[in-house]
């Protein structure tokens, strides 16, 4: 297994949950609170875990630099909408919005990770580089998965 499945194992959790919220009305509070929770710490320590592992990989090479940056732009764009919703409680008018316009750079952003930068980067990289960030990633990912559980609270 190399990186990019690992991390399209997690995308798959990501997409069930997103699109369970996407389908909650105002008044599923417990609901909703319960899945955003799961998502936003899941999804905030694969970010990191990604910014961490995978990027500086690509920043290696001319031909996947572009992606490097792609990543953290992405990821900024979609942490600062998940900030928002943190702190939001999930009853307010414009929260499903919110979600929804963050669902959207989400679902760009987990199909460009998938469909153009894990093809590209294992043409550039050799099999054997891209298996052994598996472990590396998944250490920092549950370390960081902990650390987040423990503060996490919501608006
Ligand atoms: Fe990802
Ligand atoms: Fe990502």
């Amino acid at each position: 297994m190399d990186i990019f499945q690992e991390i399209t194992s997690e995308h798959e959790d990501f997409r069930k949950w997103s699109e369970k919220i996407a389908e909650t009305t105002d008044r599923a509070v417990k609901t909703r609170e319960d899945l955003f929770k799961k998502l936003y710490i899941k999804l905030t320590a694969h970010h990191e875990a990604e910014e961490e592992v995978l990027v500086p990989v690509l920043r290696e090479h001319e031909d996947t630099k572009e992606f490097a940056i792609e990543i953290d732009e992405e990821h900024d764009v979609i942490d600062y909408i998940m900030e928002e919703l943190r702190k939001l409680p999930v009853n307010e008018e414009n929260w499903l919005m919110k979600f929804k316009i963050m669902k959207e750079q989400l679902d760009h952003h987990l199909e460009d990770e998938e469909e153009e930068i894990a093809p590209k980067a294992r043409e550039i990289f050799e099999k054997e580089r891209l298996e052994s960030l598996v472990d590396k990633y998944e250490k920092d990912m549950s370390e960081r998965k902990k650390k987040l559980e423990s503060n996490y609270t919501k608006g």
